[in-house]
């Protein structure tokens, strides 16, 4: 059995609640932040005086604690479901014990004092007595919809835990938000019940909330993180939560389409240590546009304090984590530059929690109370408004200004900066399947994105500085990067100063020398050409090249299950369309070098199915392609590639309807040499991209083919591909 651990006390979570003054643990298993965002607001919404919450990363401790919980404490599980069905990263350890280990929680790990006086342990069911809630976080397009906390939940039962109310089930893919609410409404007043407390929820309860943050302006002069460094100091090991900054040595747009920028960037890992295989995912910390950035800072009244240092501490001298950012001092700025989501719609629950309570006027009041109480309401204006923040507030502020003058008492709106910052989660990584392979670029991964852009579908008031286009975060960041290195910008700023164009350089001031980075650069020109920057000049970099840009980009590697079979001999049909066919790319030079090395060592077949919507304009790295698959058929040559373009025709043509036209070519790869598959087929399938109908369209048209040809059913069918999944032979890598 596994080596008992030491005891701990800096890693035992009822130890740390208790000391707290807290009767309350929220454990969030969280890989993107969603859960760890819907922990926080859950410890701000149930807070009372008997409902004292303390939220954990359950990484930093240990689960056995678990067993010393008294019966007048609760822990509560907010738990996302990451990927193929398994648990976070940061609930890995918790999970492999308690899905695991039968015997995991009945002695002497748990120190003998730190047992409950008042319940009797009884062997069998060690966690009588505990009491705990769960939610769950999932996504319903997933083949194992919320499965790490059923099998969470499922086990704390097993060991005799009692769960208070229902486990809640929240579907990303549907309306997370409001399965999150309901669960809530549902499940408080029972939490409430649990610990004693007599008051009852006051519905509609518009009281002012208590700020988690305080904000402390220091003097001008202080050294402040204006550049947004994300972590501090160098770091033996990289990871998500030290990323590598790593130097960004290409860019390049992939194909011609006017309406649709398609990226590859490069990025040098040299130095980092950071390893990479075929399959694994590069996750980037982006930054906000300066536009999303200058629109938060003049909602918030903040524009002319924009680069005031600032230091942001807890209020609660307990809280876990008593600066809101990774370092000490930042600015107005930086915070919503570097650390901050500021572009997602405000969530009905967070209208009705933190922004209805500043209206002060009843204008601003019939402004709010639908969206914080009505769902469609929510709906039709903050969701397909893509409502930011900013964008909330000014609609407020447009909404008084139409009603006209604010009666007695009543006073314009305005949201505190302690607010904001606490509406705002923290801004994520994005992830990306690498494009390139780890065994033929070892230190220059790739990313394959399609940079995303698109209109809100209500178009809000001019007026109130809200245009329609909305741009996600990471691949406008990625934009910009080609954009600067392409020197779109020192063109951009030479008109700007009406001097003459230069392609990479320095802007220098008084007192600063600096690089033309960004759109910025341009922005503060153009802004303070007068005052601030009495004068500037344009100097050219000493070597106008690409590699003279210095331009670098926090990332890290994220290990994926998604991998070439270890035998190359194994076939493997790989679908792939839209940036889908990112880690293929990265399998089919793997496989190319291979045969280029050793042509004559025995290779299974190669078939990539790519998609996408015209051939003229979307068929990225097509010459790199033919020129790989040529390298391939050296050692298995009836390798192919085989293209679905959707749009070249009136009707759609996807990758599923060329599986089924291919249908007899797939089945004799999946056959590899067998006379009939009778059972799971021994080639490896591979599916990347989106999850939402693309993935479930792709295994349909699989088992129908498979079904055709071996004259079973499509449900049997479909069982051998589960059980290709199970072999791990049936492998996506999806998102939505
Ligand atoms: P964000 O700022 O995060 O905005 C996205 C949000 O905008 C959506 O969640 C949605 O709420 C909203 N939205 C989007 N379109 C609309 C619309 N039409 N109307 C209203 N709202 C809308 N992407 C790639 O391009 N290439 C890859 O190789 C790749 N690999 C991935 C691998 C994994 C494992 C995962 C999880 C994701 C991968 N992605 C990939 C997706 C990628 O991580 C980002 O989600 C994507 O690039 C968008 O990021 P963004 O910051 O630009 O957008
Ligand atoms: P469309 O946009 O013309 O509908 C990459 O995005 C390619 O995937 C595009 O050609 C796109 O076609 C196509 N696509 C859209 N929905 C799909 C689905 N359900 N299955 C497979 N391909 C799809």
């Amino acid at each position: 059995s596994a080596a008992r651990k030491e005891y701990d006390p800096d890693r035992d979570f009822v130890l740390k609640m208790r000391n707290a003054g807290k009767n309350v643990v929220i454990l969030y298993g969280s890989q993107t932040g969603t859960a760890e965002d819907f922990a926080t607001r859950l410890s701000k919404d149930i807070h009372s005086p008997a409902v004292r919450p303390l939220v954990l990363d359950p990484e930093l401790y240990d689960w056995q604690c678990l067993a010393s919980l008294s019966n007048e404490e609760l822990v509560i599980f907010v738990l996302a479901t990451a990927g193929e069905g398994e648990p976070t990263d940061n609930m890995e350890a918790w999970y492999n014990a308690l899905a695991s280990d039968p015997e995991a929680l009945d002695d002497s790990e748990v120190p003998e004092f730190r047992s409950p006086k008042d319940r009797e342990l009884d062997e069998d069911l060690p966690l009588q007595g505990i009491s705990y809630a769960m939610f769950g976080l999932g996504n319903n397009t997933y083949e194992q919809f919320n499965h790490h906390a059923r099998v969470v939940d499922r086990r704390l039962l097993s060991l005799g835990a009692s769960r208070v109310g229902e486990r809640g089930e929240g579907d990303d893919d549907a309306d997370i938000e409001e399965d999150f609410s309901r669960w809530k409404e549902a499940t408080l007043p029972l939490i409430r019940e649990h610990l004693g407390s007599t008051t009852p929820l006051e519905s509609g309860d518009e009281s002012m909330p208590e700020p988690t943050w305080k904000v402390v302006e220091m003097d001008s002069t202080q050294q402040a993180w204006v550049k947004g460094e994300l972590f501090e100091g160098a770091v033996a090991t990289h990871d998500s939560r030290h990323p590598f900054l790593a130097p960004v040595t290409a860019a390049t747009e992939l194909t011609p389409a006017a309406d649709r920028h398609l990226l590859h960037v490069e990025v040098d890992l040299a130095g980092s240590g950071m390893r990479h295989e075929a399959g694994d995912h590069i996750g980037v910390y982006p930054t906000n546009a300066d536009e999303e950035v200058d629109l938060m800072l003049d909602a918030l009244e903040l524009l002319d304090k924009a680069d005031v240092p600032i230091c942001v501490r807890a209020t609660d001298p307990f809280a876990p984590q008593q600066s809101l950012f990774p370092v000490e001092t930042t600015t107005y700025r930086a915070a919503f530059r570097h650390y901050l989501e500021i572009t997602a719609p405000v969530p009905r629950s967070q209208i009705k929690s933190m922004v209805l309570p500043y209206a002060r006027s009843e204008a601003a009041r019939s402004f709010l109370r639908p969206l914080a109480e009505d769902k469609d309401a929510h709906a039709a204006t903050v969701g397909s408004g893509c409502m930011s923040l900013a964008r909330l507030v000014n609609a407020v502020r447009e909404a008084e200004k139409k009603a006209g003058s604010l009666g007695d008492g009543e006073q314009p709106f305005a949201l505190p900066i302690e607010a904001a910052f606490e509406l705002c989660p923290r801004l994520q990584a994005r992830l990306y399947s690498i494009s390139s392979s780890g065994k033929v670029h070892p230190e220059r991964p790739t990313i394959t994105a399609v940079v995303l852009q698109y209109d809100a579908k209500t178009p809000l008031s001019a007026q109130a500085k809200m245009g329609a286009r909305r741009c996600g975060v990471a691949t406008n960041y990625l934009l910009g990067a080609l954009r600067y290195l392409r020197g779109d910008y020192a063109v951009d700023l030479a008109a700007t100063a009406g001097s003459t164009a230069l392609r990479t350089g320095y802007l220098v001031t008084n007192n600063k020398q600096l690089p033309i980075a960004d759109a910025s650069s341009v922005a503060m020109v153009r802004d303070h050409k007068d005052h601030v920057l009495q004068s500037f000049t344009l100097q050219p970099a000493p070597n106008s090249s690409l590699e003279a840009r210095e331009l670098t980009m926090p990332v890290f590697i994220r290990k994926s299950a998604f991998r070439l079979p270890a035998d190359q001999a194994t076939p493997i049909i790989m679908i792939g369309p839209g940036t889908g066919l990112a880690p293929m790319r990265a399998f089919i030079q793997e496989r190319a070098q291979a045969a280029r090395e050793n042509p004559s060592q025995p290779m299974g077949t190669a078939l990539l199915f790519f998609g996408a919507r015209t051939e003229a304009h979307d068929y990225m790295y097509r010459e790199e392609l033919e020129q790989l698959f040529e390298d391939i058929r050296q050692a298995a040559p009836a390798s192919q590639i085989i293209t679905a373009f959707s749009r070249d025709q009136p009707q759609k043509i996807y990758v599923q309807h060329r599986l089924a036209e291919h249908g007899e070519l797939v089945y004799r790869t999946l056959l590899s040499g067998q006379q009939r598959l009778g059972g799971a087929p021994k080639a490896h399938v591979y599916v990347c991209g989106d999850a939402k109908n693309m993935a479930k369209d792709v295994s349909k048209a699989l088992a129908s083919l498979i079904a055709e040809r071996e004259a079973i059913s499509e449900e049997i069918a479909a069982r051998w591909i589960s059980d290709m999944r199970k072999l791990s032979r049936y492998q996506e890598d999806v998102w939505s």
